[in-house]
C-alpha cells in the first residue's frame, strides 16, 4: 500500500518529482512555510478563483505554471470538506499524481474525518484488478502522500482506521473480481484461511458431508449441480473483553451463477462471478472489525456454491428441505441466493443466539430496476435497526433505500406442496425479503437484509470506486459495528 503519513516533507523541500496539494473548500488553507518561492501562495489563490467549481469534491486543476519547486501544484476539491468529499480528493489525487511524493497542505480545520476520507480515498482510489503475466494489476503508483499536519493520537488512529478498512475492501474486491475458473467454493475458504488473522478470530469449514449429515438441504441443492463442492465458511470473533451484543452477519457466496437448468442467456451470465460479493463484504467487514478490535463479537456465515448446470443439478418443482425444517418448493433454480441464506439464517437463529441478524447478498436485478446502480436495498422491520444502518451508510458514503416488507405478497411467497416458493416474482426484491424473513423466523424483528446487487459492481471508474467490485458495504459494516461496540 502506498505510504500515508503525517509530518513535515523529507529535507524540509520536495524532491525532483514533488507535488504540492491545496485542499479548496470555502477557504484555501496557510501555504506551507517551505513552499518557495512564497509567491505560490498568492498564485494559488488567485488561480483558485479562476477554476469553476474548483471545490467539487474530487476536481483536480493543476497550476498552469510551470515551477521549480515544488514542481507541480494541484487543487483538489474537497466539497463540504466532510469525509465524504476527502474520500473524493484522496482518490482523485492517487490518480492524478503518479509516480510523485505529494505534499497536502491541510486546512486549520483538518478533523480526524477528513484524514480518515482522504486516506481511504488514496487508497481504494489505486486500486485496479487485472490479470496478466507480465502486470498483474494496474495499481496507480503514488509514491508517498505526506499531509503537513503535526501527528496527534487522534489523527494517528484515523489513518490506522483508514487503513484496516481500505486493505479490507480491496481484499472484497480481489476476491469479488477473480474469475469463476480459480473461484471455487473451498478456493474462497482457502483465501481467508491463508491470512494472518487477527486475534480473537478463529474459522470453521463445513464440506459437503457435513452439510448433508446437519441437514443444510439449501446449500446442498444450489451447489449440487457443480463438481466443486459447496462450503460453509464460518467465522467467529470474539472481542477482548465479553459483550452481550452478538452480530450474525449472513452473505450470499455464489462462486459462479449460471443460472442453473433454467440457463440465463450469455449477457446476463458474463459478470456472475460477482455472485459472491455479499460473502466478500462479510468476510471483509468481519476481519476488518476485529483487526480494530471492536468491542463486539461477530459471527459471519458465508454460504459458498457454484450455480451449475450438470447431471446433478437441483431442477424446477424440486422440494428442498433446509436446516432445521422449512420447506422451499424451487419455481427458478435461478433464485438460488435465497436458496443458500435461508439455510445460514436457520442456522444462526437456533444455533447461535445473536442479538441482531444480518443478510447481504446480489439478490436480485429488480432491487437495481428499483433503486438503480449505486443504491443498496435495505429490509428490516426494526426501524430502530433501519436507521442504525441508515445512518451508518451516510457516514460511510455509500447508498442504501429502505423498502417495505410488504405482507400482501406474502400468498404469493406462500408454495403448493411446500412451505415456501423460491422465486414468487415480482415485486421481485420484496418477495425475496418476504421469503428470508421467514426463516429469520422468532428473530424476525432483530433481522435486516440487504440487497446489493446493483452497488457491488461498478461499471466504470469513479474516484474511489474503480470499475468491477466494489467492495459495497465494508464501511457501513464497519461503522454500524464499531457503534456498537
Ligand atoms: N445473482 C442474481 C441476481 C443479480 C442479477 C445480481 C444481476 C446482480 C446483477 C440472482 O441469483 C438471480 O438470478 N435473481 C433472479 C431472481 C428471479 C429468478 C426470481 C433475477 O433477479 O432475475
Ligand atoms: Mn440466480
Ligand atoms: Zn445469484
Amino acid at each position: 500500500m502506498i505510504s500515508v503519513r503525517l509530518g513535515t516533507p523529507l529535507g524540509a523541500q520536495h524532491g525532483p518529482v514533488g507535488v504540492l496539494v491545496y485542499p479548496v473548500s470555502a477557504d484555501l488553507p496557510e501555504p506551507a512555510p517551505w513552499s518557495s518561492p512564497a509567491e505560490v501562495a498568492a498564485e494559488v489563490a488567485a488561480f483558485a478563483a479562476e477554476v469553476d467549481d474548483a471545490g467539487r469534491p474530487g476536481r483536480v486543476a493543476t497550476l498552469p505554471r510551470p515551477l521549480r519547486d515544488p514542481s507541480r501544484v494541484l487543487l483538489v476539491g474537497v466539497g463540504a470538506g466532510d469525509e465524504r468529499g476527502w474520500r473524493k480528493a484522496g482518490a482523485a489525487i492517487a490518480r492524478a499524481a503518479r509516480d510523485a511524493v505529494v505534499s497536502l497542505q491541510p486546512p486549520a480545520d483538518f478533523s480526524e474525518a477528513a484524514l480518515r476520507g482522504l486516506a481511504e480515498g488514496v487508497w481504494l482510489g489505486q486500486y485496479g484488478f487485472r490479470i496478466r503475466d507480465d502486470k498483474p494489476g494496474e495499481a496507480v503508483k503514488l509514491q508517498e502522500l505526506v499531509v503537513l499536519a503535526a501527528a496527534s493520537p487522534e489523527l494517528e488512529r484515523a489513518l490506522e482506521t483508514a487503513r484496516v478498512v481500505a486493505e479490507h475492501i480491496n481484499f472484497a474486491r480481489d476476491l469479488t473480481n477473480t474469475p469463476s475458473l480459480t473461484k471455487t467454493p473451498s478456493w474462497f475458504v482457502e483465501q481467508v484461511g491463508g491470512r494472518d488473522l487477527p486475534p480473537g478470530v478463529s474459522l470453521t469449514v463445513r464440506e459437503p458431508a457435513e452439510l448433508a449429515e446437519e441437514g443444510f438441504g439449501g446449500i446442498l441443492a444450489v451447489g449440487g449441480g457443480s463438481a466443486r463442492g459447496p462450503r460453509l465458511l464460518e467465522i467467529s470473533y470474539r472481542p477482548p473483553t465479553e459483550t452481550a451484543e452478538h452480530v450474525v452477519l449472513i452473505g450470499k457466496g455464489i462462486t459462479f451463477d449460471t443460472g442453473g437448468i433454467d440457463i440465463k442467456p450469455n449477457d446476463a451470465m458474463q459478470l456472475m462471478r460477482k455472485d459472491m460479493g455479499g460473502a466478500a463484504t462479510v468476510v471483509a467487514a468481519t476481519l476488518a472489525a476485529a483487526r480494530l478490535s471492536l468491542g463486539v463479537r461477530i459471527t459471519a456465515l458465508t454460504p459458498l456454491a457454484e450455480n451449475m448446470l450438470s447431471g446433478s443439478s437441483w431442477r424446477s418443482g424440486d422440494v428442498v428441505r433446509h436446516y432445521g425444517g422449512l420447506t422451499s418448493e424451487v419455481h427458478s433454480t435461478d433464485a438460488e441466493g435465497r436458496v443458500v441464506l435461508a439455510d445460514a439464517l436457520a442456522y444462526a437463529v437456533s444455533k447461535l443466539e445473536p442479538s441482531v441478524l444480518i443478510d447481504l447478498g446480489t439478490l436480485t436485478g429488480a432491487s437495481r430496476v428499483a433503486l438503480g446502480k449505486t443504491t443498496a436495498a435495505l429490509f428490516s422491520e426494526n426501524d430502530e435497526l433501519a436507521k442504525a444502518l441508515q445512518d451508518a451508510s451516510i457516514a460511510a458514503g455509500e447508498s442504501v433505500w429502505r423498502m417495505p416488507l410488504a405482507d400482501e405478497y406474502m400468498k404469493e411467497v406462500a408454495a403448493e406442496i411446500a412451505d415456501l416458493n423460491n422465486a414468487a416474482g415480482n415485486p421481485g426484491a420484496i418477495t425475496a425479503a418476504l421469503y428470508l424473513r421467514e426463516f429469520a423466523g422468532p428473530m424476525r424483528d432483530r433481522w435486516a437484509h440487504i440487497d446489493m446487487s446493483a452497488p457491488s459492481w461498478s461499471g466504470e471508474n469513479d474516484g474511489d470506486v474503480r470499475k468491477g467490485a466494489t467492495g459495497w458495504g465494508v464501511r457501513t459494516l464497519v461503522r454500524w459495528l464499531s457503534h456498537l461496540s
